[in-house]
Parts: structure tokens; sequence; C-alpha cells
């Protein structure tokens, strides 16, 4: 496998999201008009204890989860693009001479991972890539260099194949989010451009908020807060089991007291928590507001959560869906690939890394 968090673009890809709860794979082919056609997605959840801290605890079980999501997605494409956490990866953005050679490059990227590195050179992998010219500085190039531990690009590898799939991209998530993104903000005013957007990930225990300036990303950060408390709340009030609870989650059919003093009071919570990030993101950095707050993860398919947050916040708030405006396979259903679309974001950012669109 060629080890690249950069590659720009190689043959059509499964993108595979492993997340703390789910298998989630996204496959995309190219419409021939310059655009994508979402050809098939898939979920299968994860044993508990199967990712513990977004690493494989138990291989077999991620394994088995990724066999049977590659089986419910019904593709032949067996190459397929992973992502690290962000947080298994250490990045750092250097200036360089813009005149350098390739291999001088390479040689000054060695250089300076070995100074903010703290292992051993032959323990990682490195890579990285040219952003563009230094904003001051007409003669240098900044570049971004992105390092992680061998052993835990090895496990997300392992894990695929042991489903018979081959790993031909190793992205980070939250450059896939911010892939994904980019076909969200052709939704918002002036494309999202010159303005300040919150991405907003709640999925089962975290939420990952990415925060973007003229579409760079300016900002990230993680709180601990998601699904998971809902779902354990369901558990308790209702007695079910954890799959039960799950199912009921999504599919309804719960007593009819769960609207008001089970989902209501999580909504809420919910909201509280994103407004609190919104305020540790303008006391903590030099933007002072931001325009558009987009959801995403499995919490982004509770309804009207938008118009909850956006109550709270006052910011406009919208639901991800990066499949909308893109033609659908005829396979899938239009409303349930709506609800799904906002946990698809990391999945649908990797399977975007194999066409050249
Ligand atoms: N339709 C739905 N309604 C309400 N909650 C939902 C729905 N679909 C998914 N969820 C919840 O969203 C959460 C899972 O979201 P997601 O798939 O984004 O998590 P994840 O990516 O596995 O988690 P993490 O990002 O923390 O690793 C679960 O708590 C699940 O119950
Ligand atoms: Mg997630």
């Amino acid at each position: 496998m060629k080890f690249s968090f950069f590659t720009e673009s190689t043959p059509p890809l499964i993108g595979i999201d492993i997340s703390s709860t789910a298998i989630k794979m996204v496959e995309l082919a190219d419409n021939g008009r310059g655009g994508y056609k979402l050809e098939s997605y898939s979920m299968s959840p994860l044993p508990k204890d199967a990712m513990v801290d977004g690493n494989v605890n138990d291989l077999e079980k991620v394994a088995d989860a990724v066999k049977l999501a590659w089986k419910l997605l019904g593709s032949r494409e067996k190459r397929a693009a992973l992502a690290l956490p962000a947080a298994a990866v250490i990045s750092k953005k250097v200036l360089m001479a813009a005149d350098l050679r390739e291999e001088d490059m390479e040689a000054q990227v060695e250089a300076e991972a070995n100074q903010y590195i703290p292992f051993s050179l032959d323990e990682v992998n490195i890579d990285f890539q040219v952003l563009g010219p230094a904003p001051n500085s007409p003669d240098e190039v900044e570049v971004l260099i992105a390092a992680s531990r061998k052993e835990k690009i090895e496990d997300r590898i392992a894990a695929a194949e042991g489903a018979d799939l081959k790993v031909i991209v190793m992205d980070v998530e939250t450059y896939a989010t911010e892939a994904a993104y980019t076909l969200v903000a052709s939704q918002l005013p002036n494309s999202g451009r010159e303005q300040t957007v919150m991405i907003v990930d709640i999925g089962a225990f975290m939420m990952h908020i990415n925060v973007l300036h003229d579409n760079k990303s300016v900002y990230t950060r993680e709180q601990s807060f998601g699904g998971g408390q809902l779902t354990q709340e369901i558990q308790r009030r209702f007695g079910l089991s954890l799959e039960e609870a799950e199912i009921a989650k999504r599919k309804g059919g719960l007593p009819e007291s769960y609207e008001n003093e089970v989902l209501q009071p999580f909504v809420q919570s919910l909201a509280m928590e994103v407004a609190r990030a919104l305020q540790f993101f303008t006391s903590s950095t030099q933007y002072n507001r931001v325009d558009h707050i987009v959801l995403a993860g499995g919490c982004a398919a509770i309804p009207a959560i938008d118009v909850m947050v956006q109550d709270r916040t006052q910011v406009n708030t919208l639901v991800a869906n990066p499949f909308q405006g893109m033609a659908i396979s005829a396979r899938l259903k239009q409303q349930q690939t709506t609800i799904d679309a906002p946990a698809l974001l990391i999945a649908c950012g990797l399977a975007m890394r194999g066409l050249a669109i």
C-alpha cells in the first residue's frame, strides 16, 4: 500500500469509516458530467469494545463488521480508502523554500519531523503536501506534514485485509470531513466563501468540531458528548438492551413519554453543548462570530435538531447532506439516504478520494 494522507486521485475506491460504533461504507461514481453519483452505502454496527478510543481493540470483531458492511454494500470494488482519527496524527505546517527539488523537500520534511515527533522516525509513517505559496513570503511555500505511528495504521489495514479488502489510501478523519464538506458548502450562500462555518459532528460518544473560515480549517476540538447518552437513558427508562434501544431510537415504537421526558431533555443538552462549543471558539480565537452551523453525525438525524440548535445559538443551522444534488442509484431510497447522510460525511469524503472530480 502507498501510505498517503494526501494522494489526490486514484481509481474508484470504497470510503470506509471505522468509527466507534459502526463500520460505514460509501461508494461513489463519476456521473460523467463533472459530478458524483451515489452508487451505494452501508453501515454495520460494531460490538461494544471492538474499537476503543479510536483504536482497534478486537481485530476479529472489527474485520467481521467490515465483511458484513461490504456484503451489504453490494459492490465488487475491493480497493478502499480509510482514515485515522485526528488524535492519532501529528500534523504541522512549516515553511520551505519554493524552489526545492522533490528529494530535497523529502529530506527537509524528515528533518522537521525529527524535531517535533516524540518517537523514533522508523516507528512512524510520514507524508506531506505543499499547500501553496506562503502568505507573506513570495520565495517560500507552506507545507503540511502529517505523521502517525505505524501500528495505528497497520491495525486498520489489518481490519480491512481481514475482510479481504485492499487499502489504497490512508487519510485523516478531519481531512475527509473537510472534503465532504465541500459538497455541503455549495448549499451555503456564496458557497461558504469569506464566511465562518462550524461543522459539528455528533456521534455516539464524541462531538467533533471543525471550524472553517473561507472554506479552510482554522480550528478543531473534541468534546465528550454523544447519542450514546440518549441510548443509555432509553435502556434505563424502558428496560431495553443496548441493541433494542438503538433500534427503537431509529425506528420508533417507544412509549408516549419518550418524546417529552427523554428525547426533549437530550435535545436541550445537545443544543447547549453546541452553544458551549461556539462560545469556546469565539472566546479563544480571533473570530468573533460564526455564520453557519453544519450538523453531522448520527445525532443530526434527530427530527428538527437544526431548529433547536438554531434557536439556542441564534446561528443559521443546517443538517449536512453531502448527497444532496447527487444522482442516487435506483437501489437506494431517497428518504432513508437523507436520514443516513449526516453520519456518512467521513465515508463520503474518503470515497471522493477515488475520483478526480
Ligand atoms: N435516526 C436517528 N435518530 C436518533 N439518533 C440516531 C439516529 N441514527 C443514529 N443515531 C445515533 O447517532 C449515534 C451514532 O452516530 P455516528 O454514526 O455518527 O457515531 P460514530 O461515528 O460511530 O461515533 P463517533 O464519531 O463518536 O466515533 C448513536 O448514538 C445513534 O443512536
Ligand atoms: Mg463518527
